[in-house]
Order: C-alpha cells, then sequence, then structure tokens
C-alpha cells in the first residue's frame, strides 16, 4: 500500500525530471488477465483526464478487457476522479457509495478510483475507513503501473492503494485509444509549479515537466499519417513549455514546428495570461491552422484580489494582453475562466471583475464560486462572503457574461464559416454537430458522411450557446 502524503506533493526540488520509455509494460502471463471481462471507466474533470481515461482505456484492451456499454454491466469499474472543486469531489462520493450496491449483487464486480481525487491523502483516509468495496485505488503517477495493480486485484484478490505524491516523470510509451478518429489530445506538459493559492492542481499533478519536442512531433505526425484534423496540445499551463527543458525552446518554438506540420487545425489549452509572449501571439497570427481561439483565464478584475490568488498579473496587464491578441489577430474568440467569492472579495472587488468582464466582451467563460481545496493557501484565508451573496455575484456574472456570449455569437449570422463536423448532433438526430475554427459549437443539417470533414457552414440562427447552420456547396477539406 502506498498513501499519498499532502507534504510530499508540495514539494518542488531540483530532481532531474527522468522521461522514461519502457516503464510500462505488460508481461505475456498478464496480457488475457481480462479475457471474456468488460470495462468502464468514468471521466470527471478537465481534458487532462480524458487524454489519462484513452491511456487507461488502451492499456485495458491490451489487457483484453472489451468495452462495456453500461457502468451496470462491466465487471470492471473505474472512476477517473477530478479535486478542482467541492462539488466535483462530491459527485464522486456520491458514485462510490452508488456503486456499493452493485458489488453487493456482484461480488466479483472491480471498482476503483483514480485520478485527481486519489492524488488526495484526506480523500484516500476516507476510502480506507468508509468505503470497504473499493478495489483499487492508483494517482496519476501511477497509470503505467495498472497492468500489475490489476494482476494483484484480480488474481491475488488484494486491495491494492498506489498512489506515488512525487514530483513526478515523462513517461512517454503508455499507450492510447483515442475516443475520436478526427480530433486528438496530445499532451505537451505534464504537472503545474504556479501554485495559485485556490488550486489543487499543482499537489495532484506534479510538478511541471515538458515532453520532449521530438516525442511531440513524432506523436502528430503518427495522427497526421491516420487521417486526424485536429490536434489540441495539452498542459495546465501549455504557455510555460520548454522552461523547464532547454529555455531557448519556447511554446512560441513548439507551436510553429507543429503548424508546419500538415496537420489542418491546432489548439492549445490552457494558457496562463502570465506566459504569454509577444513571440506566441505573432506564430499565432501567422499560421492559418493554428485556430484563432484562446481560453485565457482572469480569475478575477481586482488587483487585490489577483495578488492573494498568486496570480502574477494585475487587470491592467491582463487588458493589456488581451488587445495585443485582438490587435494581432482580429477574428480571435477568446473565452476566460472566473471565480467569484475569493475570500475578502468585497463588492467593489467584484465590481472590478465586471468591468473586464465589460472591457473583454468575452466568447464565453466558466465561472466558478470559491471552492477551498484542503491543503491550499487559500483555504485556511478567512472569508466573511456569504454564500447568498456568492450566488448572486455569480448570477450577476453570468448575466452579463451570456449577454456577451449571444453578441459574439450574433456576429456569425448569415456568415460561412468553417466547421469541422465530428457527430450526429446530440439535440436532434437529422442534425450533425461540430465546432468552428473559433470553437463555435454549430448544428448543421448535413449527411453523416461529412462526419470527419470540414465544410462550410453558412450560419442561420444564434443561440447563447450554439448557432445553428446550414451547408455551403463547397467542401473545403475532406
Ligand atoms: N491551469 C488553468 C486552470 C485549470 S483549473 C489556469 O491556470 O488557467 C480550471 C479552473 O477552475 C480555473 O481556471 C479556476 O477558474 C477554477 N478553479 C480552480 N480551483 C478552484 C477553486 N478552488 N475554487 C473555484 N474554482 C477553482
Ligand atoms: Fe491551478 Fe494556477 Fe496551475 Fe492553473 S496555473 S493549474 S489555476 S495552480
Ligand atoms: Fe480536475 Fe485534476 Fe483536471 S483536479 S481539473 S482533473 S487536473
Amino acid at each position: 500500500m502506498q498513501l499519498p502524503n499532502l507534504k510530499e506533493a508540495k514539494i518542488r526540488n531540483k530532481t532531474k525530471v527522468r522521461i522514461l520509455t519502457d516503464l510500462y509494460r505488460v508481461p505475456e502471463e498478464l496480457s488475457k488477465i481480462g479475457f471474456g471481462k468488460t470495462y468502464f471507466v468514468k471521466t470527471y474533470g478537465c481534458q487532462m483526464n480524458e487524454h489519462d481515461t484513452e491511456n487507461i482505456k488502451a492499456i485495458l484492451e491490451e489487457l483484453s478487457y472489451l468495452p462495456a456499454n453500461d457502468m451496470e454491466n462491466a465487471d470492471l469499474i473505474l472512476l477517473n476522479t477530478c479535486a478542482i472543486r467541492e462539488n466535483a469531489h462530491n459527485k464522486v462520493f456520491g458514485m462510490i457509495g452508488r456503486m456499493k450496491h452493485l458489488k453487493e449483487q456482484r461480488p466479483n464486480l472491480i471498482l476503483g478510483i483514480c485520478g485527481c481525487m486519489a492524488q488526495e491523502q484526506s480523500v484516500v483516509e476516507e476510502i480506507l475507513q468508509k468505503y470497504k468495496h473499493l478495489d483499487l485505488v492508483f494517482g496519476t503517477h501511477n497509470i503505467y503501473n495498472l497492468p500489475f495493480l490489476l494482476e494483484k486485484v484480480v488474481q491475488k484478490k488484494e486491495r491494492q492503494i498506489e498512489v506515488e505524491s512525487k514530483e513526478g516523470d515523462v513517461i512517454e510509451n503508455i499507450p492510447v485509444k483515442r475516443d475520436s478518429k478526427y480530433k486528438a489530445w496530445i499532451n505537451i506538459m505534464y504537472g503545474c509549479d504556479k501554485f495559485c493559492t485556490y488550486c489543487i492542481v499543482p499537489y495532484t499533478r506534479g510538478k511541471q515537466r515538458s515532453r520532449r519536442k521530438e516525442d511531440i512531433l513524432k506523436e502528430i505526425s503518427v495522427l497526421i499519417k491516420e487521417g486526424y484534423k485536429e490536434i489540441t496540445l495539452l498542459g495546465q499551463n501549455v504557455n510555460a513549455y520548454g522552461k523547464d527543458l532547454d529555455p531557448d525552446y519556447t511554446m512560441a518554438d513548439l507551436l510553429e514546428e507543429v503548424a508546419q506540420m500538415k496537420i489542418e487545425r491546432i489548439r492549445f489549452v490552457t494558457s496562463h495570461p502570465w506566459d504569454f509572449t509577444d513571440e506566441m501571439i505573432a506564430v499565432i497570427a501567422k499560421y492559418p491552422n493554428i485556430m484563432p481561439y484562446i481560453h485565457l483565464p482572469l480569475q478575477s478584475g481586482s488587483d487585490r484580489i489577483l495578488k492573494r490568488m498568486g496570480r502574477r498579473y494585475t487587470k491592467e496587464e491582463y487588458i493589456t494582453l488581451y488587445q495585443k491578441i485582438k490587435a494581432a489577430i482580429p477574428n480571435c474568440a477568446i473565452t476566460t475562466d472566473i471565480i467569484v467569492g475569493f475570500p475578502g472579495e468585497t463588492e467593489e472587488d467584484f465590481r472590478e471583475t465586471l468591468d473586464v468582464v465589460d472591457v473583454c466582451k468575452y466568447d464565453g467563460a466558466y465561472t466558478f464560486i470559491f471552492s477551498p481545496r484542503e491543503g491550499t493557501p487559500a483555504a485556511s484565508m478567512e472569508d466573511f462572503i456569504s454564500m447568498d451573496e456568492k450566488n448572486q455575484r455569480l448570477y450577476r456574472l453570468n448575466e452579463k457574461i451570456n449577454t456577451y456570449s449571444h453578441e459574439a455569437n450574433e456576429k456569425y449570422l448569415d456568415q460561412v464559416v468553417p466547421v469541422l463536423l465530428e457527430q450526429i448532433s446530440e439535440k436532434d438526430e437529422n442534425m450533425l454537430a461540430g465546432y468552428t475554427d473559433t470553437m463555435k459549437l454549430v448544428n448543421v443539417k448535413a449527411d453523416t458522411k461529412y462526419i470527419g470533414t470540414i465544410v462550410n457552414v453558412r450560419i442561420k440562427k444564434v443561440k447563447t450557446w450554439s448557432l445553428d447552420g446550414e451547408l455551403e456547396e463547397v467542401v473545403v477539406n475532406c
């Protein structure tokens, strides 16, 4: 048993990050342990977790497990969890509770949790005490070892808890089973060293470590050969890419090299405003295959609160960056993340956030009420604001955000825009759904043969969160 340790998770030292190219392995005798059995992985949280799930699925299939259609019928259920806010945490505990009766009905069922909550010491302690029906807990640094953990659970019937709290390595040989044939996530870096005072990620994901550019470019060239149309470069703070490798090779350099490859669409998330350089803006503006869409989390518009959050930029600096981006890439869509009710946020501070929203007129935003996360500095800051007040602030903020979102979408009416059609629309089975270059969700009446292609769509109807359109004659790219 290896339990997570909060103190260790906070440490950053100068230990060199190892690039491990042969750590993951499936010995012959384990390659059939899932034979005749099915798995189901439920994913919570961000794109990083979604991509980890793609790795986990591939590992399970190398062990001969097959995907189950639903959780009720699976022989192995894994919850890939998120720790970012309390409601994510509560959802997972609710699900763990519900899984108890499944285990009672089918004692051979294997239940496990992984992901960011598994990295939390208090969560694992609670599981050990109260949730005896869980067979397996493994952390974000332990995915490569899943075959051996399952061996002990399945063959030796031993409960396994393996969560390393170390800073982390880069493991290059974990297989992947991608959810889409057209769009792919690519990790360019892991972890985060920013330690924003409210955020748990630096503890759950370890220190910032960039992948070698050769490994990233190799992965992309394989995807191009397989016919992928879009890649998204992933990291908690992609703009800091390379800083821990060779300081002369930056995110701007990586973006430029990737843009010169034959891939139709390049995206990247998430950009911390602090590391967003002029070189990056220039590269994004220069290459048409880098999509004009940037997620630029603001968090707060008050300098006082930004300082308490440890964000290391001011309102002025943020707005200047925003204006530079808009000047260089006029059609660029910009979205953001905002937290309301951070400890000590006054009505005046909150109004400053609303002021920035009035300046930036975002295309969209994810807005949150501050949620104290155990072990982070903000969790022990004094908090005078009532929940009622926080809810009202969130409501007022969302009203504004939605107005601007709708306004931004209105500009699309009767315009022709490129859309990568991905799947049958969730709201209407006669329509296909996809995204514009600027990341607007579009529903289009079109034949399923267009799935996986980038088509020209004329926008006919505008809503707050999506657009409806019709196919134009010309197909840009098949
Ligand atoms: N790496 C990204 C953010 C990842 S977390 C960045 O720095 O921009 C996604 C969002 O969750 C954050 O941008 C923040 O708005 C929100 N968030 C993180 N911790 C939170 C907390 N404790 N309470 C409320 N919202 C939080
Ligand atoms: Fe969290 Fe800040 Fe790192 Fe983003 S940059 S993951 S908000 S610590
Ligand atoms: Fe959640 Fe972990 Fe992502 S805490 S937001 S799944 S990095």
